[in-house]
Parts: C-alpha cells; structure tokens; sequence
C-alpha cells in the first residue's frame, strides 16, 4: 500500500516567537484555521492509503488533537529524542511492509495543492514502484544555502548536494542545471533500506535495535533512540546514492522557514502591511502604527514580542539559542 510518513520532530527556532519548543510551527494555527501538519495531512489524503507520523514526545499530544477528523488508518512513532531525519525515515521503513510505497513529507512546508502536485505525486510514486528513490526539484529562486540542490537531466540525477556554502549556491543557480531539494521524497521501503545498509549501516543497524526493542507498540525507548548516529537523510543517502531520482516540479512551493518567508506568503493571502510594507502578526484587534520603519515585522504573543527588519529573518534562531542555554 502507499503511506504517507510525516516528519514532525522539528522546532522551527526561525519562527520563534510564534513557534516555541512546546508549540512548534506545523501545529501553529495561523492558517485560517488550519495549520502545516493539517494542510499536509489533508493535500496528500488522496493519494495514501494510510499515514504514518513520526514526531517528537514533547509534541505528540499536540499533534494528536489536529488527528481527531482524520478518517484514515494512522500509525504514530514517538521519538523520545530527536536523532535528525535518516533516524526517523528508517525508523518509519521498519514501521512498513517491505514492498509499502513511502511518500516522506516534512510537516511544516507550505504547498498549492492543485493538479501539477498531483501529477509530480503520481510521477513519484511510479518511480518508487520501479526501485528508484524520487525527489521534488524546485527551480530556484536565490543562492539559498539552507537547501539541498539537485543537478539533473530530465528524472536523472546526476548530484544531490546538501546545503553548500554561498559562493557554491550562486554558481549552482547561475548555471541552470540545479534544482532545489523540496525535502519530499518517495520510495519503496525495501529500496530505503537497502540503501540505508550501503552508506549508513550504523544509522540502520540502531534504528533496526531501537524499532525491535521498542517500549510500547509506538514509543521508542531513550536509551536506543540515543545511540542513533544524528544525520539528516540528505547527508546519508541523498548524496550517497545511485538510486535517485528527480521529478521536476512546478507547483508553488516554500518550507516557511523564516519570518521572510512566512511574510511573502501572508501577503500573498491578504495579510495587511502598511506603506512601508511594515507587518504586525498578533492579535487582530489591536491598532497597531508603525513610525519610521520600513519592512518590519512584529510579532506580538502573550509572553513575548520579536521586532525585526525582514531582512534579519535568518539571525531569529540565535535568540532561541541564547534563550536555551539560559535555561
Ligand atoms: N520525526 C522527526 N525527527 N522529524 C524531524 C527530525 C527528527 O529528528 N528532524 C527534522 N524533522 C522534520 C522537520 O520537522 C521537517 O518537517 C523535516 O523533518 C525536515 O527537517 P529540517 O530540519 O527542516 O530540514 P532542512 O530544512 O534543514 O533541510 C531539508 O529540507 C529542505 C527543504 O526545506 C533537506 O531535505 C533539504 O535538502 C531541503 O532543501
Ligand atoms: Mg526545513
């Protein structure tokens, strides 16, 4: 059967203060009424026959509450601690049958669920059935150095490279032949696994321990979880492997990664700015004026209030590092 796993252990710390460590993004209600982790549920509904959500214990509980009107079969592992992504996509192939169809999606992004994702979908799916790990290529946009990039020619891939440095990400855009790494992916488990075997043996042998030994049917023990190499999938397999392949997508795409991010996409769906393009995100009745700035965000919650110049956005997650090791 095809199962969708959603990767749900991340913090989004470039969100904070609207994201916090007990609150993370995807479960934000910020969109309408919905928010990441509902909106991925609901876009890939129709392709699955089944879920698997792989998220953190901190959050589970959170993540249970979105789950209440979801009227498909769902399987829950929850990782004590976090041990990156290969940790969690090998944990989720474990959970599967061998010959399950795997459609990895981060919970967090944000994406046009119209008929091109369907058909990069239903591509995807039936390059799994044939063996091959796929990937989603984004045409990029800017020398992002947060993402993996894909050099290709037509569904080959001739080089998966995550997060380069700058002056890397301006000669790979400039050169027309990369793509951007959505962060999707799509595989048979056993193909998964077979990889995971050849370029991360430890990360499989431990997660393989950890799965077996499990505390209950879908909590893993802290102890195992712990001994996990901490890598993320694009690191162990994605610029390892021979079996990759690229689907080249065209829907609108973005991981909201920071307030820069988030404020494009707010604006795209109405949220006000001023004349300056100065944006307040907060609570909608109050007045709010802005004297000589010019794109800012405020970001306003019961406990605490970010000002910043957009063009900070990335410099957000220092502040929830600072405030952590204060703890
Ligand atoms: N369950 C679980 N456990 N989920 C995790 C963990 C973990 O330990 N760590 C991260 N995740 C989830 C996050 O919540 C997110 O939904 C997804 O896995 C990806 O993790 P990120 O930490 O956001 O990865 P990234 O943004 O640095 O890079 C990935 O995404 C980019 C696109 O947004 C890579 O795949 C890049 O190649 C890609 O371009
Ligand atoms: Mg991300």
């Amino acid at each position: 059967s095809i199962i969708n796993v959603i990767l749900s252990g991340g913090i989004g710390s470039r969100l904070w203060p609207l994201s916090r460590k007990r609150n993370p993004k995807q479960y934000l209600k910020i969109f309408q009424g919905d928010s990441l982790f509902s909106l991925t549920i609901n876009r890939n509904k129709s392709f699955v026959d089944s879920l698997i959500i792989i998220s953190n214990s901190d959050h589970f509980k959170i993540g249970e509450e979105w789950l209440r009107d979801i009227n498909i079969p769902v399987q829950s592992i929850i990782e004590p601690i976090p041990r990156n992504t290969a940790a969690a996509v090998a944990l989720a192939c474990l959970a599967a049958n061998l010959e399950d169809i795997l459609l990895v999606t981060p919970s967090d992004h944000i994406i046009d669920c119209d008929p091109s994702y369907e058909n990069a979908v239903q591509e995807a799916i039936l390059l799994a059935k044939q063996g091959y790990i796929a990937t989603f290529g984004i045409k990029p946009i800017k020398p992002e150095t947060g993402y993996g990039y894909i050099e290709y020619r037509g569904n080959d891939v001739l080089r998966f490279r995550e997060k380069p440095n700058r002056e890397t990400a301006i000669e790979f855009v400039k050169s027309g032949n990369f793509m951007w790494n959505s962060g999707m992916f799509c595989f048979k488990a056993q193909t998964m696994l077979d990889e995971l075997l050849f370029h991360a043996p430890e990360i499989l042998d431990t997660a393989k321990n950890a799965w077996n030994n499990r505390v209950d049917s879908t909590s893993i023990s802290a102890e195992l979880m712990d001994v996990i190499p901490s890598r993320s999938i694009d690191y162990a397999v994605m610029e390892k492997s021979k079996k990759i392949k690229m689907v080249k997508s065209d829907f609108f795409w973005s991981d909201l990664g920071t307030f820069d991010s988030l404020y494009d996409y707010l604006v795209k769906n109405g949220h006000p700015v001023d004349e300056y393009g100065n944006m307040y995100i907060g609570d909608e009745k109050k007045f709010v004026q802005f004297i000589g700035f010019d794109n800012s965000i405020i970001v306003d919650t019961p406990d605490a209030i970010l000002v910043l110049n957009k063009e900070n956005s990335q410099d957000v997650k220092y502040i929830y590092e600072n405030l952590e090791k204060k703890k």
